[in-house]
């Protein structure tokens, strides 16, 4: 099985940003865990701060991988193009959050691209892209 994970804007800053929320790990020490933790599931990561690079890389391999876990950071709440671009692709999204955008501020509590995913997983810490990873893994 091959999976994307996409992250989007500020999530490169993960371990130095908004500790608090987000925690003190960065993605690429975590994405060790993670490839430890799944030895059979083949990999790939992408971050992007620009909301173009993220529809790209849906288009370029949303039509090949097994599935996408997608954090889009900010975009989540705004972005009717990354929820067009997900549409437009047979691979299955998981929307993904560390933080429970629920518990946070009004603007963070409404998303432009649930509709389009297959599922929404919030408010775990970075075990949220673990939980999405395992929905691949044992589909129901
Ligand atoms: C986030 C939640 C978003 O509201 C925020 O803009 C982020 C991170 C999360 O993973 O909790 O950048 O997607």
């Amino acid at each position: 099985m091959n999976l994307l994970i996409i992250n989007g804007p500020n999530l490169n800053l993960l371990g130095t940003r908004e500790k608090s929320i987000y925690g003190e790990l960065s993605f690429e020490e975590y994405f060790m865990q993670l490839k430890k933790m799944f030895p059979n599931v083949e990999f790939e990561y992408y971050q992007s701060n620009i909301e173009g690079e993220i529809i790209d890389k849906l288009q370029q391999r949303g039509f090949s991988v097994d599935g996408i876990i997608l954090n889009a950071g900010a975009y989540t709440h705004t972005s009717i193009a990354i929820a067009d671009a997900i549409r437009s692709i047979p691979a299955h999204v998981i929307e993904t959050h560390i933080s429970n955008v629920h518990k946070r501020e009004e603007y963070r509590h409404h998303s432009m691209i649930a509709s389009a995913c297959k599922g929404v997983i919030a408010g775990f810490g970075l075990d949220s892209y673990r939980l999405a990873i395992q929905s691949f893994i044992l589909p129901c």
